[in-house]
């Protein structure tokens, strides 16, 4: 088994597949875990990919990448446009590669979701892109780490 890399992902993405299918698409997040695990395995990669609808599990989960995980994926859905909790997570397990992904497209949308808290302190951010966008962010930092 290689490197660690921790795929995150916040509220509401475990309904992926039936929430708003014409934004987010028709794969559930059981797939896109799926397409993780293969590309990751190609890569000599393993992953933990984990969801919550709870912000204090996603900062517990940063801290936890940061003793265990060379690296972390992290969609945090609606909580990256207002979470300071994950933004001084993130910067708290600095060095740490971090790519922040994004299954659509945020600076095509309300104005809201245009500015996310957590882009200044993530390595990269991957938007628009729907599913193929985590498998990217695998290839990304396995260039890294
Ligand atoms: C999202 C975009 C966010 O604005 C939204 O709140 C989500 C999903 C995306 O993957 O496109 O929950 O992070």
């Amino acid at each position: 088994m290689g490197k660690t890399v921790f795929v995150l992902n916040g509220p509401n993405l475990n309904t992926l597949g039936k929430r708003e299918p014409a934004i987010y698409g028709g794969k559930n997040l059981a797939a896109i875990e799926a397409d993780c695990h293969e590309t990751a395995a190609e890569l000599g990669l393993s992953i933990d990919f984990r969801q919550s609808n709870h912000e204090g599990y996603l900062v517990d989960w940063i801290q936890e990448a940061g003793d265990r995980a060379a690296a972390i994926v992290i969609n945090p859905g609606a909580y990256g446009h207002t979470s300071i909790a994950l933004h001084d997570a993130i910067r708290s397990v600095a060095p740490l590669p971090a790519i922040e992904v994004h299954l659509s497209n945020i600076h095509a949308r309300e104005p809201f979701r245009h500015h996310t808290m957590t882009s200044p302190v993530v390595t990269g951010v991957i938007c628009g892109l729907g599913p193929l966008g985590y498998t990217l962010a695998l290839r990304a930092l396995a260039a890294r780490i």
